[in-house]
């Protein structure tokens, strides 16, 4: 969508950048820019840079930047038009009404909902009404596995029937068309080109967002008479314009409205229900995948803690450590519900009861206390050398723990689980703990020297960042450069981007890419804008020229003995990804 220039001026002009990001972030002084620990990794030493200047933000720890915009699309986990809508909203400005692209999105996104909405109805009809043995079968499935009626009703679970393209030819009579359906990730197309049934003999989950749309669908492949399953044993929707799995929580249109002050991660749909039909409405579920950093900070906006209720199995365990180290960045607390003798939450209500998990939740470990707990249980502390073993891991757990009162609380106890004196415990830890500490800072320069590396950028980001920043240049270099001597897409996008400003000043500016370019590559784009190789040329487009100049006759010495360009395009690969 282009939105019209003086809209996203007067957006820009309203929503002040230092002032939206000190909304998130605390900002401090540093010289002329404003500076702050970096909301999108985490770190101790700032590297995250606010220009009021200029207008942007970036991070030299992670790479992230770009204009007000760009920020408020990656804190809030928003895309471009939301992201814009939002901040007009900030600024109590109107959106504009006639702005055909941006419609065309919308209404897309809004077919996409509201056909995924049809299915989801189509697909729960056949659950409750199919008069078949296959609808027999899945009722049974359902009765088995303990879903009540109110259940399936209220998470609106459905089947999809078996056979080729049920699904299509229904939504075919609805009058949606289908490269709609493509869209939405609800069919695929065969070698023939014969459209079929993505989800097809399943239990299905359809994923609805908090604001109440379905935005994919998750399904779960039915045991056969055999006991054999067929195909793999859930299948979920891939990303479509309407959905991003990494930004989306399972039922979270539900546990938002908890009224418990922490939400429940498990690892399955199945897991989530059970916990909803058994009262515990504050349950979410990834989608399929781990947890990701987007999706802590959509957690931290409705809890300050989180439960992790994974498997008991060793892929649960790597999951559960992931999750409480991603978390704990986030600032999020981590816990854990340990449930023996359960694989998952719903086997457990199923065999214990609600009751007793309940009382578990009631009184959730700590991460660390579990770690420390399964250090404890691994060995048998009755034997000397198995006792000394248990010591040296548990301290180097107990080291890692932040708080010094919680590290002699943690020493205190373990002193008398060894029974040696506390005093002498402690000491040990907090040696330990300042190695670690030691080691951690380490780390984090290490990888801060790392990507300052990095930083250096390439003499067509050079060119480029220097374009971005005096689009005005582009008249006096066009006769010298053009897009196909850039050697990678991603810079001739750029390019024309550059071109498009320069040609067209009224209608675009650099305001505009955040629509044509992802936060990531912005980020990107922001680093060229800031390097001081970009920021040399300062007014000067004869120098640009001779850089540019160098740059060619760089690349055709390069050049073998074919056309250059051919032969700068062959050797750079085109994953457009
Ligand atoms: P039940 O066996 O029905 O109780 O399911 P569950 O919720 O216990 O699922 P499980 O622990 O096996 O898997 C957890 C989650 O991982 C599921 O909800 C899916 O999102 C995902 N998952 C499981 N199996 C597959 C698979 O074969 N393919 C994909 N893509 N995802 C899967
Ligand atoms: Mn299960």
């Amino acid at each position: 969508m282009r939105f019209p220039d003086g809209f996203l001026q007067e957006i820009k002009y309203r929503n002040n950048i230092e002032d939206i990001i000190a909304r998130y972030v605390n900002l401090k002084q540093s010289g002329s820019n404003l500076k702050a620990n970096c909301p999108f990794h985490s770190e101790k030493t700032p590297s995250f840079t606010v220009s009021k200047s200029q207008g942007f933000f970036y991070c030299f720890g992670c790479g992230a930047g770009g204009d007000v915009i760009t920020f408020i699309m990656k804190i809030e986990n928003l895309d471009y038009l939301s992201a814009v809508a939002r901040l007009a909203e900030f600024a109590k400005l109107e959106m504009p009404a006639d702005d055909g692209e941006a419609r065309d999105i919308l209404i897309r996104r809004k077919r996409i909902y509201e056909m995924n909405r049809d299915a989801a109805l189509y697909f729960h009809d056949r659950l409750i009404n199919l008069k078949s043995e296959d609808g027999d079968r899945v009722r049974e499935y359902l009765n088995r596995r303990g879903l009540k009626g109110a259940t399936v009703k209220r998470f609106g679970l459905g089947y999809s029937p078996g056979g080729w393209d049920n699904l299509v030819r229904y939504l075919l009579d609805k009058g949606y068309t289908r490269d709609e359906m493509r869209a939405a990730e609800l069919c695929r197309v065969d070698k023939k080109g014969k459209y079929y049934d993505f989800f097809r003999g399943r239990l299905m989950f359809p994923v609805i967002d908090v604001q109440g749309n379905v935005i994919a669908f998750g399904g779960r492949a039915l045991e056969a008479a055999d006991g054999k399953e067929n195909g793999p044993k859930y299948l979920n929707s891939a990303d479509t314009p309407a959905f991003k799995k990494s930004r989306n929580l399972y039922a979270l249109n539900f546990a938002k409205n908890s009224k418990r002050d922490c939400l429940v991660m498990c690892e399955g749909y199945m897991d989530v229900i059970s916990m909803h039909q058994a009262g515990f409405s504050n349950a979410v579920a990834t989608l399929g995948t781990a947890v990701t950093g987007e999706q802590a900070r959509l957690i931290e906006r409705y809890a300050k803690r989180v439960v992790l209720a994974y498997d008991s199995d060793e892929a649960g365990k790597r999951a559960m450590n992931k999750a409480a180290a991603l978390l704990g960045e986030t600032g999020i607390e981590a816990q854990v519900l340990k449930m023996d003798d359960a694989k998952d939450p719903d086997e457990f209500i199923n065999k214990y009861g609600r009751e007793k998990l309940a009382g578990y939740l009631d009184k959730p470990k700590g991460y660390r206390e579990t770690v420390i707990d399964e250090v404890l249980e691994k060995y048998d502390l009755s034997v000397p050398g198995e006792a000394e073993k248990a010591v040296g891991e548990s301290c180097r757990e107990v080291a890692k723990i932040k708080s010094r009162i919680n590290r002699e609380v943690y020493a205190g106890h373990l002193a008398d689980i060894f029974k040696v004196m506390p005093d002498t415990f402690f000491k040990r830890i907090e040696v330990l703990h300042r190695k670690h500490i030691a080691d951690e800072e380490r780390d984090e320069d290490k990888r801060f020297e790392e990507k300052l590396k990095k930083e250096t950028v390439t003499p067509e980001e050079k060119i480029l960042g220097a374009l971005l920043n005096y689009p005005e240049f582009y008249n006096d270099i066009k006769d010298m450069l053009v897009e196909d001597y850039l050697p990678d897409e991603f810079y001739r996008r750029i390019f024309l981007a550059v071109k498009e400003i320069a040609e067209a000043p009224a209608e675009f500016d650099i305001l505009q890419m955040n629509r044509d370019f992802s936060a990531d590559e912005i980020g990107r784009i922001t680093k060229m804008r800031i390097s001081e190789a970009a920021t040399k040329f300062l007014n000067r487009s004869d120098k640009l020229r001779n850089h540019i100049d160098a740059f060619l006759k760089h690349k055709k010495a390069e050049q073998p003995k074919d056309d250059w360009v051919n032969y700068i395009r062959s050797k750079n690969n085109y994953n457009q990804s």
